[in-house]
């Protein structure tokens, strides 16, 4: 088989990708390892940058979600029983929007079966050869035949436990790496959200977020150790200590019931550099991952699609490569601030176990600043609504 563009895995960026390409004429094949079912069942992100609704509808998939999805024009911040608002609004001009990246993802796939695009589901052995060479090709095999795809370009799609990472050698890229010694532990439930906005919660037993994706439909994480595993919580345990980080008028009016998912991610700070390496060219969580404290992880992704697809329409509709050739600095440039923002925002919210008074003391004071100062939620507003392209 023959294709422009080979996208490894079947995730937000690479259905993104060949959505994009195929709206300007470009052909692509994209492999996955899994089934569409379990794609789609994976509960992740909920908060969309304007950015990447705009490329949303850019690849024709945006009607479902203008339709459904929630605009928000701040978010809450709390501390104990302190709480405030940072306006995006106000500050910035722009906001977030929620819809889930189950729904971003089906929509995808709705589009790319309408178009006939080939996705190949169930891929094993996926091998990326020749990708510093003219002539890259990809070999893999499902129900244990082997196939062949060669191609012009190879977009690694394929998540941080994925192969194109791997396939770049050692001695031309270089990781930069954080571990947080905590993890997420969430849960969906079809509750009323305790908040028409998000709450971000610092508080003494840890953090908590109360998030939603629809006016039935909560999503809460809670602070959890890395060795807790997701049965080691009841709902009822779930709930108990969730109200115990909110604020006593949230905790008072939020809605119980049992969880539909449960869930433990523990937290990292990932960048790969360089994004690419002769025609594969690294997009999303294969070459970055962020804490998830600022919904910064889906947006990412969308963003490096943003640079990846333009570069490639110039290179085919033009013949110039100046796009490819700076994609992995333009992208990281974007990348690294997010990074930064993603950072910032888990350190000042969580509970640290080697944190002493005199460090708390300081995570307050960065707290109280924000709460006061006008300039610094002007700073968190312009993140968390996402840096300019
Ligand atoms: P992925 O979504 O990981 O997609 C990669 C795809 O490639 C997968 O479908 C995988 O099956 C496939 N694949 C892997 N290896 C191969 C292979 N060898 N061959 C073929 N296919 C392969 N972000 C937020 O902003 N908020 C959140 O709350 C949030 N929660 C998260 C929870 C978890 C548990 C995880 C892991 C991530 C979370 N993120 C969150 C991050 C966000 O979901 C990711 O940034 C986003 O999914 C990135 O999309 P992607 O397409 O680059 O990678
Ligand atoms: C969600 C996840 C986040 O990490 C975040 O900062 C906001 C919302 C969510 O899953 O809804």
């Amino acid at each position: 088989m023959r294709t422009q563009v080979c996208i490894i895995g079947g995730g937000p960026s690479g259905l993104l990708l060949s959505q994009l390409l195929h709206k300007k004429g470009i052909d692509s094949v994209v492999l996955e390892r899994k089934t569409k079912d379990y794609v789609l069942g994976r509960i992740r992100a909920g908060i969309l940058e304007t950015g990447m609704v705009d490329l949303m509808r850019e690849a024709g998939v945006g009607e479902r979600m203008d339709r459904e999805c929630i605009v928000h024009d701040g978010t809450v911040i709390s501390y104990g029983d302190e709480e405030f608002r940072i306006d995006f609004t106000e500050l910035t001009g722009s906001h977030v929007v929620v819809y889930g990246q189950t729904e971003v993802t089906r929509d995808l796939y709705e589009a790319r079966e309408k178009a006939e695009g080939k996705i190949v589901f169930n891929v094993e052995n996926v091998q990326i050869k020749d990708a510093d060479s003219d002539a890259p090709y990809v070999t893999y095999e499902v129900d244990g035949t082997e196939a062949r795809i060669d191609c012009d370009f190879v977009a690694g799609c394929d998540g941080f436990h994925g192969v194109s990472r791997q396939t770049m050698p050692l001695s031309v890229r270089k990781e930069y790496e954080k571990l947080y010694p905590f993890g997420w532990l969430g849960i969906l439930s079809e509750t009323p959200p305790v908040h028409d906005e998000l709450i971000y919660a610092s508080s003494e037993r840890g953090f908590a977020l109360c998030s939603q994706r629809n006016a039935n439909l909560s999503r809460y994480y809670i602070q959890c150790s890395l060795s807790d595993s997701p049965e080691d919580w009841t709902d009822a345990a779930f709930w108990e200590e969730l109200k115990r980080r909110i604020p006593t008028e949230a905790a008072e009016r939020l809605v119980t019931g049992p969880s539909i998912e449960k869930s433990i991610a523990p937290l990292r700070s990932f960048v790969t550099e360089p994004m690419r390496w002769g025609r594969l060219f690294l997009c999303g969580d294969a070459a970055h991952i962020v804490p998830p404290t600022g919904a910064k992880g889906l947006n990412t992704a969308a963003s490096d699609i943003h640079y990846l697809y333009n570069g490639l329409v110039q290179y085919y509709q033009t013949g110039d490569s100046e796009g490819i050739d700076t994609y992995s600095e333009k992208a990281l440039a974007r990348i690294w601030k997010a990074e930064r923002f993603s950072w910032w925002m888990t350190t000042l919210l969580h509970r640290f176990p080697d944190q002493n008074e005199f460090d708390l003391k300081i995570q307050l004071a960065d707290i109280e600043f924000l709460r006061s100062n006008r300039d610094a939620q002007s700073v968190l507003a312009q993140n968390y609504i996402g840096l300019p392209y």
